[in-house]
Parts: structure tokens; sequence; C-alpha cells
């Protein structure tokens, strides 16, 4: 959660070696590496292979591509507008259709600036930062320290957290940046000073280190003046916080209850990369699930187990999952705990969601600065009472990414290979394609169109002709499609069409009239 979760997902290892170890330039290109979790392992599929799918056959493209594209930014395209689509959907479905202490919300993405001020994300938001004397260049100076203990003493991030608990516990309980500077005394018997330290890509002087909001700021109205600021929300999390007296009282939900939302999020990220796992511009789809102080306990609990179980629903294999408990140093300045879940991306394990207990954080400080009440009245006790907040805080956009990852598979079969993603049924972005076995036969062509079009009354469906019917079944597998229906000479007579199967590939003859239903019932089963 906030900066200090970013630091388990800071790609030590690969980082090039300077003078200060590892390190990240502010301006670079995205960081290729993996996590704090030093395991190696060879993933199934790598990120270029991912990256190059998603772009040849229209998931992801980048952003803005025809002027040399925006620093990490990704637009969506016919496919991965529907997988991204689908994943939401399936969220929404579990959070909220399903559950009768669950209700949505959709707030503006822009805000009263007293929000974030509130919030604690103006003062706590950011990233220290140390500047180059010299050539300019901008880094994150806990990264240049995590580089620097990696390099001079072979010590990951977790080796140096060890051993500053066991020799200083205090300083081990402060800030990230206070806890490295007591390692390098630790280390080196003698105090930190970034005098000392060269910058990693010309051997100039840096400057001390500055705390970098990561919020985007623009001005609502026409005067660009200090008045005039407003913030893009990096979290959905507050348009929930501010509405929850109101989403209480015109819903009369009694605690515990839980108000959900998607939608995007912007932050300056200074280390953004790996594709769609770190951007500027993300989705998030956020639960703020409201309690009696002294159950949130058990309730985070609950809130752990079943969002780990949702990745499991939707088809990611149970041991590319694992749940991770933040350190102290690590917790956001509203978090009492909070844990990870983590996928095993083709970059390592890193995070998925975090779930946090926030106590009565926000909803305290939106109080104290609104001035208006934002507790509960329990009406069986004539009581006000502040809840605590469970938050399940997902990224959409890295949900996306790991189904596509997961779903990701090169099969070798007798005579060929084929890629095939097994989405699970539900998010799959296409379902059925209808493909012509001679697309210079009009009354095939006729049924074929006739029959996808039919189809797509109920679920997504295509019609495809653009190549030979094994070609076509190659490419339907690739992105995902479920079903491959073909019409061919003989279903002019008998009325019947051959329904393909994605993962099995078995074949079977099935009435035209039928096979709609058939699929439908199939996709609901
Ligand atoms: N309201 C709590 C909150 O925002 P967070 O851990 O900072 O917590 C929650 O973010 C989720 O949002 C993360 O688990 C991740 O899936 C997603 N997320 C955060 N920053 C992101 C980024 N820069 N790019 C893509 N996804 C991001």
């Amino acid at each position: 959660m906030f900066l200090q979760a970013f630091l388990c997902i800071c790609f030590l290892s690969c980082w090039p070696l300077a003078t200060l170890g590892g390190y990240n330039r502010v301006s670079g290109s995205p960081i290729q590496g993996k996590t704090c979790e030093r395991e190696m392992y060879s993933p199934v599929v790598d990120m270029e292979t991912i990256v190059s799918l998603c772009k040849r056959r229209g998931f992801i493209f980048q952003s803005s591509e025809i002027y040399g594209g925006l620093g990490s930014t990704w637009d969506y395209g016919p496919l991965g507008v529907e997988l991204k689509r689908n994943v939401k959907e399936a969220w929404w479905q579990a959070v909220v259709r399903e559950r009768d202490d669950m209700v949505g919300l959709d707030a503006a993405i822009l805000m009263h600036p007293d929000v974030w001020e509130a919030s604690g994300h103006v003062t706590n938001f950011t990233d220290p930062l140390v500047d180059c004397k010299n050539c300019k260049q901008r880094f994150r100076a806990d990264h240049l320290l995590e580089g620097y203990f990696q390099k001079e003493h072979s010590l990951s991030l977790d080796d140096v957290k060890v051993k500053v608990a066991a020799e200083n516990p205090g300083a081990a309980a402060a800030g990230h940046l206070e806890m490295l500077q007591s390692a390098f005394k630790i280390l080196n018997g003698r105090s930190f000073e970034w005098g000392k330290f060269k910058c990693p890509e010309c051997e100039g002087p840096l400057t001390e280190p500055r705390n970098f909001n990561l919020m985007f700021k623009t001005f609502m109205g026409p005067v660009e003046d200090a008045a005039a600021i407003v913030w893009m929300r990096p979290e959905t999390a507050q348009g929930i916080f501010v509405n929850f007296r109101n989403v209480q009282q015109t819903t009369r939900k009694k605690l515990p209850f839980g108000i959900a939302q998607v939608g995007k999020a912007f932050r300056n990220e200074i280390t953004p990369g790996n594709f769609t796992f770190r951007t500027r511009e993300f989705e998030q789809m956020e639960i703020e699930y409201f309690v009696i102080p002294g159950t949130d306990e058990e309730w985070h609990k609950k809130w752990i187990a079943e969002r780990r179980a949702w990745y499991e629903r939707f088809g990611i294999k149970g041991e590319n999952l694992r749940l991770r408990e933040h350190d102290p140093d690590e917790l956001a300045h509203y978090a009492k705990g909070c844990v990870d879940v983590e996928y095993k991306f083709p970059i390592g394990w890193s995070e998925l969601e975090g779930i946090a207990n926030r106590t009565d954080y926000d909803l305290t400080q939106h109080a104290t600065h609104s001035g208006r009440n934002m507790c509960y009245f329990d009406d069986a006790t004539s009581e006000e009472i502040m809840p605590y907040v469970i938050e399940p805080s997902a990224g959409a956009d890295r949900s996306t990414l790991a189904f596509l990852v997961d779903a990701y598979e090169e099969e070798q079969l007798e005579k060929d290979k084929r890629v095939v993603l097994h989405f699970h049924r539900q998010l799959a972005p296409i379902k059925a394609a209808v493909l012509p076995l001679a697309r210079n036969k009009p009354e095939i062509v006729e049924v074929a169109r006739k029959l996808a079009a039919d189809m797509r009354l109920s679920f997504s469906a295509m019609y495809d002709d653009t190549g030979s019917i094994g070609k076509l079944y190659r490419r339907q597998d690739e992105v995902g499609t479920l079903w491959c229906v073909t019409v061919d000479h003989q279903s002019l007579e008998d009325n019947m069409v051959t329904v393909r199967d994605r993962d099995t590939m078995r074949q079977e003859r099935v009435p035209i009239a039928g096979v709609k239903q058939m699929l439908k019932d199939r996709l609901e089963a």
C-alpha cells in the first residue's frame, strides 16, 4: 500500500550496476526484472511474449504509438477491452450482485482538494528523490541505497531489514529511508551522508532527498492559481469514504456492509514499467467494508480468504497465488495491517491486490476536516459508531494481466504447436467464432453470418472467413475463443454444424437450430 509497498517491487537484482550499485533513473526506460522475492524460477511465459501477443492480436497497444508513445500508458484494443470489461464484470458480480451486504458507487475522479488534505495524500503520498547536481537526472533515494546494499554487501532488502531489526529495533520501525540509512551505519560503522554518494550516471554530486508527491495536479476553471488546484485521484477509495453517510442513509444498510467502486486512478509513478503492471493511469476495483470496531480483525481475515478465492474462481492456478503480510515499515500511514494477494508474474511474485485494515482513520479524518458527522447511528443501541474499514483494493489492469499470463499455454500437438489462452469462460473476450468452410460459397456464408448474428444477441460472437479452417482455429485459440462453429457443405443438407472446443479440441456435430442455446447453457453452467 502506498509508496512503502512499492519497495517490494523494486526489481533490485536486474538494475544495471553503477557507482551506487543497482539504481533506477526517474526518466529511464521501464525497469525489467524481478521483485524482492529472490527465488529463481522459469515462468511459463515471459513478459515480451505477452506484450507481443497483446499487440499482434489487438489486446493492448502502446498509447500514442504514432508519436513515439507516452511513458507507461497503454490502450486496450478490441480484444483487450472485452477482456478487461469481463474481469471488472466478474469482480462486480462477485462483490456486489451476489452479496446482500454490498452496494456499488461511481464517484467523480475530481474531488474537493480538501479531501486529499484530510486523507493525508498531500503530505504522505510521496517518494523521496535525489537529483544529480551535474547531469540533472533524478533517482529514488531508497532505490539507490537498496542497490548499494545489494552491490557492496550482497544483501537483499529483506536481509537488510532483518539486520536492522536485530541491531536497532527502533530504526527498523521508522520510515523506510531512515531504516536504510541506519542499515548503512550498522554495516559500515559510520553515519550515512548523501553528500558522499555519487550519481550513478555521471558520478556528479547528489542533492539531499526531497519528497516528490505522486498525485497529478491540474487546475479547475480558467485561472491557473493555487486556489484552482485539483488533484487527479490516486485511489478510488476516497470517493467511497466521503459518500459513506449518503450511501448508508439511502440504502438503510446496517453494519457490517461495504461499498464497491471501479474506476480510474492516476499516480505520477517514479518507476513505472513492466507493461501494464505499473502505469501512471490505471483502474482500481476497490471495496471499503465498514464494520463495528473490534470485529475488524475477523473481517480482515474473511476478506483475505474471499479475495484469494475470487482469483481461483476465475481461473488463476492456486500455485501461482500467495498471500504476503506487510512488514510494519511497509504499512501505509492509515493501515493497521495489510496482506497482499500476490501473483507469480513473469517478473516474479508481485502484488495483485492489497487487503488493508484502514481502521477508522479515513472517516475520522473527514469528520475532522469537513466538520460533518461521519458516524453510523446504531438504532438498536442509540449509539454513534465510527466504523472500522477493511479495504480489499485490486487493480483491474494488473488482474487482467495476471489472467492473461495464467491462461497462456504453448501446446505441442502431433504435427505442430499451438498457442492457446485458456481463459475462464466468463472472461474469454470472444465466446464463439462462426467459420464458413468455403468463403466463396454464398449459401454457406449466408448460414454462417446468420448464425453469428443470432449468437451475438446472447453472447460475444464473431464471423471469420479470413483464412483456411486450420489457420482460423489457431488464431481463435491464440485469443482464447471458447468455441469454433464451422458451417460446411454438409450443413446445407443436414442443418448441422461442427462445434470445436478450445481446450479439448474435440469436435461434435450439432443441429444449427440448437447450437446457440447449447453454448449459452454451457456458458451459464
Ligand atoms: N486504496 C488503497 C490503494 O490504493 P494500493 O496498494 O496503492 O492501495 C491497490 O493500490 C491496487 O491498485 C494494487 O494492488 C494494484 O493492483 C493497483 N495499482 C496500484 N498502483 C498501480 C499502478 N501504478 N499501476 C497499475 N496498478 C496499480
